[in-house]
């Protein structure tokens, strides 16, 4: 399942990680904020149980989350964006990382770290800011699936078509939820319009 943003919100900002004279600091601040919103869209579904308050005026009914796990793994180095705005919305969140490089001539994605907590019976966000070839995203969603998650969701800022098939090929039971769909890879194997390399832009190298 593809879900994509539909947020003028949410184009606004993207419009702005675009642009390339777009500074690391307003590129942060701008990819936290887009996390914030996808973070919210990606757990529309999570259970809840009514609560009965009062308000100053009467009582009232309302609903409050069910206490549920939740895990966010972050694709190093990017990921690590993406990972405070799921704990500023969900405090007990646990953190896990998988690092992986797209080797500059092949784009073929290598693991060079693993560091994950228990993610059995556990909701697990896999985040990486770009979907490209989907290579790196397959590999994390396999890697944490082989630790136990269970309908593990992949949270992207920007996917290519290319990328999306890749992930729905290894993982068809593997939802994804991104800010917006672009129209495809160049010969480079990076995303167009795209942003350029995200992790470059986010930390100025
Ligand atoms: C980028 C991005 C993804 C990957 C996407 O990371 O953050 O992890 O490329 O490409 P793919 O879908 O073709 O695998 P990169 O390998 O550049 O590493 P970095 O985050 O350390 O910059
Ligand atoms: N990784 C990026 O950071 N950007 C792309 O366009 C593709 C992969």
């Amino acid at each position: 399942m593809l879900r994509v943003l539909d947020h003028p919100l949410a184009a606004h900002i993207i419009t702005h990680l675009r642009d390339k004279t777009t500074k690391p600091a307003t590129f942060r601040a701008l990819a936290y904020q887009l996390t914030l919103m996808l973070a919210i869209d990606a757990t529309r579904d999570l259970a809840t149980e009514e609560k009965v308050v009062e308000t100053p005026l009467e009582t009232t009914t309302g609903k409050v989350l069910v206490h549920q796990p939740i895990v966010v793994v972050a694709i190093l180095r990017a990921g690590l964006s993406m990972v405070q705005p799921f704990m500023d919305v969900f405090p007990d969140v646990s953190v896990g990382y998988v690092g992986l490089e797209r080797d500059h001539l092949t784009a073929v994605a290598r693991n060079y770290y693993s560091k994950l907590p228990l993610l059995v019976g556990r909701r697990v966000f896999v985040v990486d800011p770009m979907l490209a070839t989907g290579g790196s995203a397959a590999q994390a969603i396999g890697v944490v699936k082989a630790n136990g998650a269970a309908d593990p969701r992949l949270v992207c800022i920007i996917a290519a078509p290319e990328g999306v098939a890749e992930v729905a090929k290894h993982h068809p039971d593997a939802s994804v939820h991104v800010g917006v769909l672009d129209r495809a890879l160049n010969a480079r194997k990076y995303i167009l319009p795209g942003l350029g390399d995200f992790g470059d832009r986010l930390y100025g190298t």
